[in-house]
């Protein structure tokens, strides 16, 4: 038996840990934040974060080998293996602000580890890092003479919000890099034979530190890339009468390209890909590759520029004037499934109604709690309305902005005949039948498709 510990018990700890307790009976699993809320949420019957399958995994293993605690230092000195997931936001002050990875908990966590520890440790960096972050850590650990082993292992998660707990019970691939030293080895060891519970092995790939470490914001950066791609072509469609969704399938179906990430859409949000993109960005800079930090920067550009296109189609159609008109926006969470509105383009696009003084009313099924939270001061400006056909009631204009199922099964007409007219539909997500909006009476605008409009 071993005691494996994780260090942040926010949407990568607490699924992450949950699957491999519940994959590996025998090892007692815990899981320790700064946050004294966070861990007592984990141990209610209502968990922290919503996520399909997640309470099935923590029920059925949680006060056997999965337990929640805020004490962090006692939890570090009996641990065998311990996966740090501490957030690692961007910059916002000093060298490399709005872009470098801000690293103070990270290294704040590696002191405590190594203030804690009175046995070897394997420290396995879970949160995504600056390439050689490893190296950094390493020196922490050995910068007092303690007289024990720290091996530093990289295993970055690639779990997306809302398939969190699929994406860790049957992984595309799981990585794993450590140094090719003996004890580096046997660590790395350690960490594949966990996931071979239930990975099969072909699929546990080990690598050197910083491939591992690295490929993180590549994949990221990729995913990212594909979406600002074919949102770059969007706009092309608009002018061109071309359907982007007719050329996503046409090219989606050469294998060389694949047909998944290729939906047009108002701009990726979530956590992630801005925060990862100008982190490698960054990279490329500090390292002198001007060439290669400008590539990338631009996927965050077409990204702004997209939704900032969608925002004046918004004003042109409304008569380039929104103030004091009810805007309905249908979604606040960054994609479907998820209660998560962290850089949430639905909320830029809020934001920016507000500035245009607009009267908005934001509807979600499961995200207002977290936007009422994020939009601030704002938020008092807003109305929040669970309920779509409500937020639709006088409405001049629909905005979609999140696709969940919930609105492509609502009944249009009804809300039509609710709205002030003419009545506008703004698909940022493309989910709807734009020809039967159409035909109810909606001016139709969608992304990279002809409108649809009414003389
Ligand atoms: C975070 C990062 O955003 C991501 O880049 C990385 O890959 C994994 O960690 P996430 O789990 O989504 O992802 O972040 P969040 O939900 O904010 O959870 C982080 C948790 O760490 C929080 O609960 C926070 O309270 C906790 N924390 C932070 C600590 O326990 N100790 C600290 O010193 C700092
Ligand atoms: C992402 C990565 O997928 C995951 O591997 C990594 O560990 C964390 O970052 P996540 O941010 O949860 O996961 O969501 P993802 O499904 O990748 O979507 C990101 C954004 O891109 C969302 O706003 C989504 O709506 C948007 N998106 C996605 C599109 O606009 N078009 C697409 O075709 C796919």
């Amino acid at each position: 038996m071993a005691n494996l510990l994780c260090i942040g018990a926010g949407h990568v700890g607490g699924p992450t840990m949950a699957v491999l307790a519940q994959k590996c009976p025998e090892h007692r699993v815990i899981v320790v934040d700064i946050n004294p809320a966070k861990i007592a949420a984990w141990q209610s019957p209502r968990l922290p974060i919503y996520e399909p399958g997640l309470e099935e995994a923590v029920f059925s293993c949680r006060g056997k080998n999965l337990f929640f605690s805020s004490e962090v230092d006692k939890n570090i000195a009996e641990a065998d293996i311990i996966f740090v997931s501490v957030n690692t936001p961007t910059k916002t002050f000093g060298q490399g602000a709005g872009k470098a990875a801000d690293l103070q908990y990270w290294e704040k966590t590696a002191r405590q580890i190594l203030q804690h520890s009175r046995t070897p440790k394997i420290v396995v960096e879970k949160s995504t890092l600056p390439v050689r972050t490893a190296e950094a850590m390493e020196r922490i650990f050995h910068s007092q003479d303690r007289g024990l082993q720290f091996d530093v292992v990289s295993n970055p998660e690639f779990l997306a919000e809302g398939t969190a707990i699929r994406d860790m019970e049957a992984p595309d691939r799981v990585l794993i890099g450590a140094r090719d030293t003996p004890s580096g080895r046997k660590a790395m060891q350690a960490i594949v034979d966990l996931y071979a519970h239930w990975v099969p092995r072909e699929r546990i790939l080990t690598t050197n530190l910083w491939s591992s470490e690295l490929s993180k914001l590549v994949a990221n950066a990729f995913l990212a890339q594909r979406i600002s791609s074919i949102n770059s072509i969007s706009a092309l469609c608009e002018k061109t009468e071309a359907d982007i969704q007719e050329i996503a399938h046409a090219i989606g179906m050469d294998s060389r390209i694949g047909p998944r990430f290729l939906n047009a859409s108002i701009g990726f949000g979530g956590s992630c890909f801005k925060k990862d993109i100008l982190n490698l960005v960054y990279l490329c800079e500090y390292y002198h590759l001007p060439e290669v930090a400008e590539y990338w920067e631009q996927v965050v550009r077409m990204n702004e520029y997209q939704q900032a296109r969608f925002l004046s189609r918004i004003l042109s159609s409304l008569f380039n004037t929104v103030a004091g008109k009810r805007i309905a926006l249908f979604g606040a969470a960054f994609k479907a499934n998820t209660s998560d509105t962290r850089e949430s383009p639905a909320l830029h696009v809020c934001r920016a109604l507000l500035e245009e003084r607009a009267d908005v009313v934001l509807t979600d099924p499961h995200a207002l709690d977290n936007a009422r939270v994020d939009l601030g001061e704002e938020a008092r400006r807003v109305t929040f309305e669970p309920d779509p056909y409500r937020a639709a009631v006088n409405a001049h204009a629909i905005a979609l902005l999140t696709e969940w199922t919930l609105f492509s099964e609502l009944d249009y007409e009804n809300i039509y005949r609710s709205m002030a007219k003419p009545a506008f539909f703004f698909d940022g997500r493309n989910i709807l039948d734009h020809r039967k909006l159409f035909q109810i009476g909606f001016n139709v605008h969608s992304i990279g498709k002809p409108s649809l409009l009414h003389t």
